[in-house]
């Protein structure tokens, strides 16, 4: 009896892992048939399965719309989704811009993507942004709301049509040697969004975009970026903070060993001028080389364009406790190193240690308004905390 029940228990562990390859569920890799109802027959086959579930998308291109990966009736908290193949949207952006995702997955748990191509084709809506025309907001590629336990691993995404990777209120999630590209002159396509998220760790990202490589919004605590290659882009970005008077801060966030290649900024914490309850605190920027940076190192409290919305001209939000350690390299611009804080809330406790940043093979100049803090090391240009 017991030798049954032991084998029996091996026998089913074995089997235990079920693959769902979307072209069972009627996918076509042709890049013409529109695969979004396949997709999501295997995502509720996945759900409902007991036990880990693999999604298994085949070489070859395949078309989706707008396709909603609802963690509500999804019991599986271990799906994996295996893809070889690219996903691309269709080409007349109106078809999935009226959404605020392309792809979304909500309330997840335990999801994990492998590989893949995702190709949003952008470009079309770009260029209508760009003419100054009405167009459509754009759908960004790739988002994760309030989900936990996630995992992205070697995905490549291209020319999103807003951001092409958000997380929004999530909880762990492991973003590993993601590749992310789109032209530089792309409006709003940051390359990875987190806010409202706790331990969100991004792992090798190569990133050129149009917008910021990373940027960081209200709410983001316990965040790790690491061996990041950005550009084109505007850099990485906690901000912008403090539209909302009421707003969750950002803490705990980490940037360590990173590249900037003629991108708008490298380092930036960027405030609304407006009243505010929100914060920014123990950040580090860690190991980081600029190469022709037009801004390195910025905080900009002044944020306000059109100087329309911000009654007072002055950000609530408290700045404290930001590191800039082993930062060297190039500015495009004369003042390398900026910080513009609130006259109401100056930043407290900036530390420059090591930094050597020059312009035209000069020494490079620094900006403070209402700064202070401490430098240590070699600082050039001359700290003016
Ligand atoms: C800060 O975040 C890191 C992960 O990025 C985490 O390991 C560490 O425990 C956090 N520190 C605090 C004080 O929460
Ligand atoms: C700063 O970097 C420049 C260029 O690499 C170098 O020539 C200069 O000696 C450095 N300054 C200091 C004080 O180390």
């Amino acid at each position: 009896m017991i030798q049954i029940l032991i084998i029996l228990t091996l026998f089913c562990s074995s089997s235990a892992e079920t693959t769902y390859n979307v072209q069972s569920f009627g996918a076509k890799s042709d890049g013409k048939s529109d695969c979004t109802k396949a997709f999501l027959s295997a995502w509720g086959a996945a759900c409902a399965a007991m036990s880990p579930a693999t999604i298994y998308v085949p070489q070859g291109t395949y078309l989706l719309g707008n396709a909603y990966f609802a963690g509500k009736l999804c019991k599986n908290t271990a799906i994996t989704i295996r893809i070889e193949g690219t996903l691309v949207a269709p080409s007349d952006y109106n078809a999935i811009a009226k959404s605020e995702s392309w792809l979304k997955f909500e309330g997840v748990t335990g999801v994990s993507i492998f590989g893949g191509t995702l190709d949003a084709q952008g470009s079309q809506l770009w260029a209508c942004k760009n003419s100054g025309n009405a167009c459509p907001k754009g759908a960004t590629s790739l988002a994760f709301y309030n989900s936990n336990n996630i995992m992205i691993s070697g995905l490549t995404s291209l020319n999103s049509q807003m951001f092409h990777v958000l997380i929004d209120g999530c909880n762990n999630a492991n973003l590993v040697n993601m590749k992310i590209s789109a032209d530089g002159n792309s409006p709003n396509t940051d390359g990875i969004h987190v806010e409202k998220s706790s331990g969100v760790t991004i792992m090798n990202p190569d990133v050129g975009t149009g917008d910021d490589c990373v940027s960081i919004g209200p709410g983001a605590s316990n965040l790790w970026i690491e061996n990041l290659a950005c550009g084109p882009g505007h850099g990485v970005s906690i901000g912008s903070l403090g539209w909302d008077s009421q707003e969750a801060g950002v803490q705990n966030v980490t940037v360590k060993t990173a590249t900037f290649s003629g991108t708008e900024n490298g380092v930036r914490v960027k405030t609304w001028a407006r009243p505010s309850n929100g914060f920014v605190r123990n950040v580090l920027f860690q190991h980081v080389v600029m190469s022709n940076v037009q801004n390195p190192i910025i905080i900009d409290q002044n944020y306000c364009p059109n100087h329309e919305s911000c009654p007072n001209q002055a950000s609530g939000v408290k700045i404290s406790d930001v590191t800039y350690q082993d930062i060297h390299g190039t500015s495009a611009t004369q003042v390398a190193v900026n910080f513009d804080c609130s006259k109401t809330r100056p930043c407290t406790g900036i530390t420059l240690d090591e930094v050597n940043l020059t312009y035209k093979d000069k020494p490079a100049t620094a900006s403070c308004a209402n700064a202070g803090g401490t430098a240590a090391g070699v600082v050039e240009p001359t700290s003016c905390l």
